[in-house]
């Protein structure tokens, strides 16, 4: 196994996209920032230097960080944040983990344009599952604000109404070829003819799920977050954010340019969405000349509608391990989390310009009506290590104060959630069963659902409200898929299970970063071991401190 060194340098960097120039921050200048590619076993040495005004921490998404909580990432979880002028040295292993994960941001909305992928090949002197792929092509998709995206969550803050939505999505940076001043960079993917190649798709959106396809050639699905699946063919694929998927595609088609294409999935929502297509090109490399005519016209591939939930159930449902696996039984911990927005009534004496959420209220998100709160002046995994009180409490409810029709806009008294700091602890090693409950208060919609520290198996998802007694009979319980997110259906349901062998603190959070800031997160802490369990080893001397 190998150590891969590198160095971060957080920046502020002019970058012109739709004929408008931002200034944004970057790692090294680069958007997307740099590919990291290790094989399964090296360990990573990753040191940040924060040269940007704004502070900053790197998540490593879906990376287990087995003992390795430090330098998990997120902002006041398990770190201060790197300030200005500040830096931090990351450093973990990747354990057991193959195929695509990624890298981003995870501090405000800074992941916006601080992101890249974490490209996992097979151990050394291991094989992938499949025939090695001629090529082995990144995807990232992204969304790009004519603005400091900074800017645009600090005053949905303040206002407490929505976000502006973003000026574009974007594919490894940039919007494409159906944009304003943008299709001399449009994104070109090759491949040569007649070969298969794997193509690393990425959710790297702040706010947005999103459907992708290549005209003219099928998906054939061989893993997701870092996990091998047995493997489907698909048209179309739909990720949510944090989601990767890996697709092996074969060049059999007349050589020639074909679009790659992505836009929303946005499920039943009422709110405003960016409803536009980014694009990119697979070319073959063995094109004759005649193919730069076709350039001129690909045609553009169909994508299923924004509203298209069969489709998008129909993928996310497809998902198999490539074998019998073992699902953890004999549950310890089982809990019943509803995850959903709502509004709160704007405060007593605050100025109307504060509340512009519909009828003079301020949007809010909850899981079990708690609507999640950071702390400000500790990490919880440096107050939990330390012994500090105050920090946090350890009462989030394992289900809803009241049980209701979750998939109704019901009666305030039923929802009206609270703010906090409230974790919930598991044992070391428990069988932990986590029923996630979509709730419609206000608005119904999907929540890309990720645990950190731990991937899970997802038995089952359907929708409307989970029913015990006749739901439990769709678990898959021979082969479910490995993740790290899970989409939770709109007005649905989804049952996760993992075996809580990782001490430290973890967050679960939408995905959808808008979400983050009006609370839709819980936080697990799981306990040292001792003896024979793993332990959390000691901070590194160069944590930040708040
Ligand atoms: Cu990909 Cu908590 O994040």
């Amino acid at each position: 196994a190998t150590t891969h060194y590198h160095d971060f340098v957080i920046q502020e960097t002019k970058v012109t996209k739709l004929c408008k120039t931002q200034t944004v921050m970057t790692v090294n200048g680069q958007l997307p920032g740099p590919t990291l590619e290790v094989n399964n076993g090296d360990s990573l040495v990753i040191n940040v230097v924060n040269r940007a005004k704004e502070n900053v921490t790197i998540h490593w998404h879906g990376v287990r960080q087995i003992t390795t909580a430090w330098a998990d990432g997120p902002e006041f979880i398990t770190q201060c944040p790197i300030r200005p002028g500040g830096s931090y040295t990351y450093r973990f292993k990747i354990t057991g983990q193959e195929g695509t994960l990624w890298w981003h941001a995870h501090s405000s909305w800074v992941r916006a344009t601080v992101y890249g992928a974490l490209v996992i090949r097979p151990k050394e002197g291991d094989s992938y599952p499949f025939p090695k792929p001629k090529r082995d092509s990144v995807v990232i998709l992204g969304e790009w604000w004519n603005a400091n995206p900074l800017a645009v969550i600090r005053e949905a803050m303040r206002t407490g109404g929505a976000p502006n939505i973003s000026d574009a999505y974007t594919i490894n940076g940039q919007p494409g070829d159906l944009y304003n001043c943008s299709s001399k960079e449009t994104v070109i993917v090759p491949v040569d003819s007649g070969e298969t190649n794997l193509i690393r798709v990425i959710n790297a959106a702040l706010n947005q799920q999103l459907f992708f396809t290549i005209a003219n050639h099928k998906l054939t699905v061989v893993g997701a977050d870092a996990s091998y699946v047995k493997p489907f063919t698909t048209n179309v694929l739909m990720l949510g954010p944090g989601q990767t998927t890996d697709v092996l595609i074969t060049a059999d088609q007349p050589p020639a340019r074909y679009y790659i294409a992505a836009r929303a999935y946005a499920s039943g929502q009422g709110a405003p969405f960016d409803n536009t297509t980014t694009t990119a090109i697979l070319e073959y490399k063995s094109a004759p000349c005649p193919a730069k005519g076709i350039a001129s016209k690909p045609a553009m591939p169909p994508l299923p509608a924004f509203n298209d939930t069969a489709t998008a159930t129909a993928f996310t449902t497809s998902f198999r391990s490539p074998k019998k696996v073992q699902v953890p039984t004999d549950i310890d911990e089982n809990l019943f989390i509803t995850a959903g927005l709502g509004i709160n009534q704007c405060p007593r004496g605050a100025p109307a310009s504060t509340c512009q959420a519909p009828n003079n209220t301020r949007f809010t998100a909850s899981m079990n009506n708690v609507s999640f709160v950071l702390p400000s002046n500790f990490s919880l995994l440096q107050a939990h290590h330390h012994g500090v009180p105050g920090v946090f409490t350890t009462d989030f409810p394992a289900k809803p104060p009241v049980a209701f029709d979750y998939t109704g806009n019901v009666s305030r008294s039923l929802w009206q959630p609270i703010r906090g700091t409230k974790v919930y602890k598991l044992k070391y090693g428990a069988k932990v069963q986590i029923v996630l409950q979509g709730t419609s208060i206000f608005t119904a919609e999907n929540h890309p659902i990720h645990l950190h520290g731990y991937d899970f198996y997802i038995l089952a998802e359907g929708f409307g409200n989970f029913n015990p007694a006749t739901d439990t009979s769709k678990f898959n319980l021979v082969d479910p898929p490995l993740r790290n997110t899970v989409s939770l259906p709109v007005q649905g349901w989804a049952v996760i299970r993992f075996v809580a062998d990782n001490p430290g603190v973890w967050i679960m959070h939408c995905h959808l970063d808008v979400h983050i800031g009006w609370g839709l997160a819980t936080v697990f802490i799981v306990d040292n071991g001792v003896g024979e369990m793993e332990t959390l080893q000691q901070p590194p001397a160069d944590l930040p401190v708040c």
